[in-house]
């Protein structure tokens, strides 16, 4: 997707130097344009723990070149102990995003298998390149499904298609297209008018700060709203559809997601307004039943709570927002049980989130 009119990927290899691995550092946008280089796995645990990097895809990829910068970086230990000590270091970077464990295990199998290869950094780096074009093909397929349901809308009403997202599942949390977006923008570059209603996604304002960002890059036409008024608006038939992303959703559709995602499906089904995830593979936990009670829930640091970050037109300031002596809780993520979503929509297809739907298109992983 485009920044100032240039095509970009959140995260390559550099051109100049191949044992560098760079990305945009989310943390200052949309204020400051930044890119970060990263040259070690710690590099890609610090980027992933500390958010410069967020968005459970692009943790995923993030985490897979930080296993080929693993491979950079090894001296002359036993190199069979010294990957699997990396791969369980990088999936502590963050708890609930899946995506960072099946991308992990996919490098770290990968490696072990061809641990004796002459090859192995250069095998390990397509296989790294191959995980990140996978995740934007299945960006795009799940654009290309989604479209089908803001198509439909359209038909019905002739006007411009309200939709409410939570967070930033756009491609900046993705490689490209992102998930919940792209369904978006595919309408957009079809010409389906589309609005879209952002959440600003308090504590870190994911959607106010980047959702809002990569929209407005790409000319889609959208309102950042407080986090709580997306049920006065769906109250009043303003909000025709809601899509957002997934970190986790067990193998039965339960989907953990930025936290308030769950008061929006709550809103959602008080009101008859459909409610989709948009997720690709690498976001089911094929061995979870029980959302609300397996999926791990990420704690953050309270200060993200008690201090909100802004622009006062030269830098970035951090202020303030509770009395100095009392507490702040800062969960990361909450589960929205599968009954109140409506259908997941994926690379294979739009299914229902119940377990015999979600295995009819992956029947592989039964
Ligand atoms: O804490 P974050 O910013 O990493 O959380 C991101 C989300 O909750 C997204 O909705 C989710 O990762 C889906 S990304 C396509």
């Amino acid at each position: 997707m485009q920044i100032n009119n240039k095509p970009y990927h959140t995260i390559w290899l550099s051109d100049e130097n191949p044992s560098v691995v760079q990305v945009i550092d989310q943390r200052k946008l949309p204020f400051v344009f930044e890119i970060l280089d990263l040259k070690t796995p710690d590099d890609c645990f610090f980027a992933i723990r500390d958010m410069a990097v967020r968005g459970a895809p692009l943790i995923g990829v993030t985490a897979a070149y930080g296993m080929y910068l693993a491979l950079l970086c090894y001296k002359n230990e036993d190199l069979e102990n010294y990957l699997r000590e990396k791969a369980e270091y990088l999936k502590l970077s963050r708890p609930t995003a899946v995506n960072l464990s099946f991308a992990v295990n996919v490098m770290l199998d990968f490696m072990l298998r061809n641990l004796t290869s002459p090859n192995l950094k250069e095998i390990s780096l397509a296989k790294v390149e191959e995980l990140k074009s996978r995740e934007i093909r299945f960006s795009e397929k799940i654009g290309e499904f989604g479209l089908k349901i803001i198509e439909e809308i359209y038909q019905k009403k002739q006007e411009s298609v309200n939709i409410l997202t939570h967070c930033n599942a756009g491609w900046l949390a993705c490689i490209d297209w992102g998930t919940a977006t792209a369904p978006i923008y595919k309408a957009h570059h079809k010409g389906i008018p589309v609005h879209v209603w952002v959440d600003e996604t308090r504590p870190r304002n994911q959607g106010a700060r980047l959702t809002a960002f990569e929209l407005g890059q790409e000319g889609v036409p959208h309102t950042v709203i407080a986090d709580n008024t997306g049920g006065h608006l769906m109250q009043h038939k303003m909000v025709d559809l809601v899509i957002v992303g997934s970190d986790r959703t067990t193998v039965t559709g339960d989907v953990a997601n930025k936290i308030g995602t769950y008061l929006k499906a709550l809103a959602a089904k008080d009101n008859g307004i459909p409610f989709y995830v948009a997720l690709p593979s690498s976001t089911f936990d094929w061995q979870m039943e029980d959302g609300i009670t397996e999926i791990p829930i990420e704690e953050r640091d309270s200060d993200e709570v008690a201090k909100i970050e802004g622009w006062n037109g030269n830098s970035i300031q951090l202020v303030r927002l509770i009395p100095e002596n009392s507490q702040a809780a800062n969960y990361g993520f909450d589960v929205t049980p599968a009954r109140l979503v409506t259908g997941l929509i994926t690379e294979r297809g739009i299914c229902k989130a119940n377990k015999e739907s979600i295995l009819k298109l992956f029947p592989k992983n039964k």
